[in-house]
């Protein structure tokens, strides 16, 4: 499946959020997601000393497309307020794939909220519209990881049918990885 031509025009609704591609302007929200990440996010996904990415940084990586940038996932507008708060969406050869070796194991889920916008059920709405998208589009199974510190992240993909499949330390200064599966 190419994840590019399935993200090409696709839009998910549900009760409070609508869904869609990411675009350009989304850059000021993805900046503020990095400003917010959990120190113990692993260094190269926060903003560095030198304050890169900067916004320029994440709008050329928002221009130039899902697949390159690696920024392939949809924006969460929230209805009421048209107010984009996050992400949520599905991202190729993940970081499950790659700390595990080997072969990629296909999709991964990936979703990422403004801290104003956190603990309402968002999260869990989002991925649950992507899981379904998912299984409407034919994938049989669906991975997400996730830090074992994260209890916020695990708490959505368990409520959403996710189990533990692996565990692994790839760098040891951010804790366990936890790689997680649902078959749909
Ligand atoms: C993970 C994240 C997207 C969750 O967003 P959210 O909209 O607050 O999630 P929801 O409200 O849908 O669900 C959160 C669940 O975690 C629970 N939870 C929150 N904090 C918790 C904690 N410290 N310990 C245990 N459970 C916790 C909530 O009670 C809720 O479960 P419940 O419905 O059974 O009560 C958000 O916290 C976030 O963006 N975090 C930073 C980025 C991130 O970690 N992304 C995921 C990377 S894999």
């Amino acid at each position: 499946m190419s994840l590019r031509s399935e993200y090409d025009g696709v839009r998910l609704t549900t009760d409070r959020l609508r869904l869609r591609p990411g675009r350009v302007g989304d850059a000021v929200v993805h900046r503020e997601l990095w400003a917010e990440r959990d120190p113990r996010v692993p260094s190269h996904r926060r903003i560095g000393a030198d304050g890169r990415p900067t916004l320029r940084d994440l709008e050329d990586a928002l221009r130039s497309g899902p697949q390159a940038s690696g920024l392939g996932l949809l924006a969460v507008d929230r209805k009421d307020d048209e107010r984009t708060i996050g992400y949520c969406g599905l991202v190729e050869g993940g970081p499950g794939s790659a700390a595990l070796g080997g072969e990629p194991h296909g999709p991964e889920i990936a979703f990422e909220l403004l801290s104003l916008a956190q603990g309402q059920g968002y999260a869990t709405e989002a991925a649950r519209a992507v899981v379904e998208w998912s299984r409407r589009e034919g994938l049989e199974r669906l991975h997400a990881t996730v830090w074992s510190w994260n209890e916020p992240s695990l708490r959505v993909l368990e409520k959403l049918g996710f189990v533990e499949t692996a565990r692994t330390s790839p760098d040891g200064a951010s804790g366990d990885m936890v790689v997680m599966a649902v078959e749909l």
